[in-house]
């Protein structure tokens, strides 16, 4: 055994994260820890890490025992972290990132720029990315934001490298891309532990598994010797339906009418990001919108929610009125809502507790009811969303990925809208969470709301919608009846030609 830790406990005011585990990862292969949302995964790699310190118990490395007080501690020995919650600087570039704190000098103090733009690009061709290292990260996709966290942590020579849900803002082509980068490391002989809520990406990839519930360990073994089943069963304590198909039910009139949208690229003169998408929803309807990366799928959802005013031409007759949004806050007006992906940059205020997240949109309210109503909102949705929280006061960052992405969705939820757009939803959302947020879609399309829905997960989005738009390039390709299409036919109008 290369790492062990043995005896672990660690408890947050109102809630024990990890509860005596021991457990141990195999040297020179691919590890997962599997768990709910809030199980302590994220936790558990945190204390390898230095970055929490543990109540009790110890972590050995090759046989002795190891303790670290910060991350730079945990390098030093040859463990390396990729967070679930991206921690790259938007403003910098990606050599300004990858050095950061580490900077290469010249002999006389200067900063050595030409080298460190050569190794960046080295860096960046072992994750696959063809990028100018002057580039901001700020300008990048998510996916990409990933791979580069992923090229900072190989460039520290690390022997473990911990990766907390990397493939979670990915896209299937990516996550294959990204595969392929994690066979190459253990075939170098890294160790590699490896957190996911996608199943079938696990039984792919990884050669152990260990399962946490609650904080406790629950079991561990080979990936060959178990099935999706067993190891659900593990990580819940009981059954877990797997979703089956929705019926279309009785569709009402059309919602929202777009026709002839334009997006101009931000940078380059003469290019358009989206052109020519015309559209429409119906009352009670959830339209897909499956596209690969960079197709723009997000950028249409934010046009439409009225995020590039400047930037943007198109007609758009919501409820039978023809309108236009300058601004998110007259999309609001009009009964739109938006989850974005992003939950850390746009989604929730970290620094805020739930129930202040759960009411941020609803503006219009006189402080002296607010407080109270925003607290019996929040733990309405606490509730109904199953949020694991201790109570409605616990501040957003100190919640488990999946647990802020539930606050995301409750937030929007609270300003009552009609019509719900929603990009990638259930990014980072265990099974369970994941089924009941499918069935509260459902329910809400049955109560009259119409939603669009932007997945990069075919079946998700096979399961819920009632029509398919594939985008490619910036426009779209395709449209289907979901129970007329398969996922051969989707993926190939996907595919840039
Ligand atoms: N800094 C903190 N302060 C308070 N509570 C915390 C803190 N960090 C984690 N917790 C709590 O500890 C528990 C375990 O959280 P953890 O982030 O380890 O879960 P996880 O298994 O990674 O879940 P997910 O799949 O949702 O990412 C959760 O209840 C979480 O709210
Ligand atoms: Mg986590």
């Amino acid at each position: 055994m290369l790492l062990e830790v043995q005896h672990i406990s660690k408890s947050f005011p109102g809630v024990k994260a990890l509860d005596d585990v021991s457990l141990s990862f195999y040297p020179s292969k691919i590890n997962a820890i599997l768990g709910e949302n809030g199980a302590g995964k994220s936790t558990l790699l945190k204390i390898l890490t230095g970055v929490y310190s543990p109540d009790q118990g110890t972590i050995k490395l090759d046989g002795k025992e190891v303790r670290f007080e910060n991350i730079a501690d945990a390098q030093e020995a040859g463990i390396s972290i990729i967070h679930q919650e991206l921690s790259l600087i938007p403003q910098l570039t990606i050599s300004e990132n990858l050095f950061l704190g580490r900077e290469i000098r010249t002999p006389f103090g200067f900063l050595a720029s030409a080298e460190m733009q050569r190794q960046t690009l080295t860096a960046l061709a072992r994750v696959h990315l063809d990028l100018a290292p002057d580039t901001l990260v700020g300008k990048l996709k998510v996916g990409e934001q990933q791979l580069i966290e992923i090229a900072k942590a190989l460039m520290t020579d690390a022997r473990v490298i911990l990766m907390d849900e990397p493939t979670s803002a990915l896209s299937d082509a990516e996550i294959e891309n990204l595969h392929g980068i994690i066979r190459g490391l253990k075939r170098e002989g890294k160790t590699i532990v490896y957190i996911s809520h996608k199943m079938e990406e696990l039984f792919r990839i990884v050669d152990h598994y260990v399962v946490l519930r609650d904080g406790n360990f629950m079991g561990a073994g080979s990936m060959d010797e178990t099935n999706s089943s067993s190891l659900i069963q593990m990580m819940v304590g009981r059954d877990v339906q797997v979703q089956e198909k929705t019926m279309a039910e009785t569709l009402g009139s059309e919602v929202l009418i777009i026709e002839d949208l334009m997006l101009r690229h931000p940078y380059i003169k003469d290019r358009n990001v989206l052109r020519d998408i015309s559209f429409s929803l119906r009352k009670r309807e959830i339209l897909g919108i499956f596209g690969l990366m960079g197709a723009g799928r997000t950028e249409l959802l934010e046009t439409i929610f009225g995020l590039h005013p400047k930037m943007s031409s198109y007609t758009l007759i919501v409820d039978g009125q023809s309108t236009l949004f300058n601004s998110p806050q007259a999309a609001i007006t009009h009964g739109l809502a938006f989850v974005t992906e992003d939950r850390k940059e746009e989604g929730l205020v970290l620094g805020m507790d739930i129930s202040s997240n759960i009411s941020l949109p609803n503006i219009s309210q006189t402080p002296l009811l607010k407080e109270k109503k925003e607290k019996n909102l929040a733990r309405e949705y606490i509730g109904s969303l199953g949020i694991k929280t201790p109570s409605e006061n616990q501040l957003c960052g100190n919640l488990s990925g999946g647990n802020q992405q539930k606050v995301v969705l409750a937030k929007w939820l609270s300003t009552d809208p009609k019509i719900l757009l929603m990009d990638e939803p259930t990014r980072g959302i265990d099974i369970k969470a994941k089924q009941e947020i499918y069935e509260l879609m459902k329910q809400l399309v049955k109560d009259g709301l119409s939603i669009i829905l932007v997945s990069s997960e075919i079946p998700e989005i096979m399961a819920l919608t009632d029509r398919i738009l594939v985008m490619s390039e910036g426009k779209l390709t395709a449209e289907f009846i979901t129970s007329q299409t398969n996922e051969h036919e989707i993926l190939q109008a996907a595919l840039p030609k």
